[in-house]
């Protein structure tokens, strides 16, 4: 299951992501939001991710209107780790060497065909570990 949200800044990429996965056959939890009315990223941020440890999902998709805001609020809760995916090198090493739980995605800076590409690179990778797990464990212990 993949977990999916977003501000009123990545509703409709959120929207158009979810059918994408949804069209491939995966389970798609939708947070919201549901409409385009101003929310605060944070909120969806904290919502999301809540969601993902309590479902223990595959990893979960955040949208904002460029994917900083959710990122940063997403990497303040232990245990995520989330990458803001910006080209198909970016999301292949997300999951490679950071091994993300959370892959954020900007609504107005990146458009739906480059993020689709992005999750299915993204999806198709896998976590490498070895020396990056030792790195991925020092990011934990940063946490405490
Ligand atoms: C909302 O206007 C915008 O600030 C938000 O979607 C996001 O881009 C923040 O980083």
């Amino acid at each position: 299951m993949i977990i999916i949200g977003s501000d009123h800044g990545g509703f409709e990429l959120k929207n158009q992501l979810k059918s994408y996965l949804e069209a491939k056959g995966e389970t798609v939890d939708d947070c919201g939001v549901f409409n385009e009315q101003s929310v605060d990223y944070p909120d969806v941020a904290n919502i999301v991710c809540s969601k993902f440890f309590t479902t223990q999902a595959d990893f979960a998709v955040l949208v904002c209107g460029t994917g900083i805001g959710v990122s940063i609020a997403a990497n303040k809760i232990k245990g995520i780790r989330a990458a803001l995916l910006c080209n198909n090198y970016s999301a292949q090493m997300a999951r490679e060497h950071n091994n993300a739980n959370v892959i954020c995605f900007g609504g107005r800076t990146t458009a739906f065909e480059q993020a689709a590409q992005m999750l299915d690179v993204f999806m198709s990778s896998e976590f490498k570990g070895d020396r990056h797990q030792t790195r991925v464990d020092k990011i934990s212990n940063i946490e405490g």
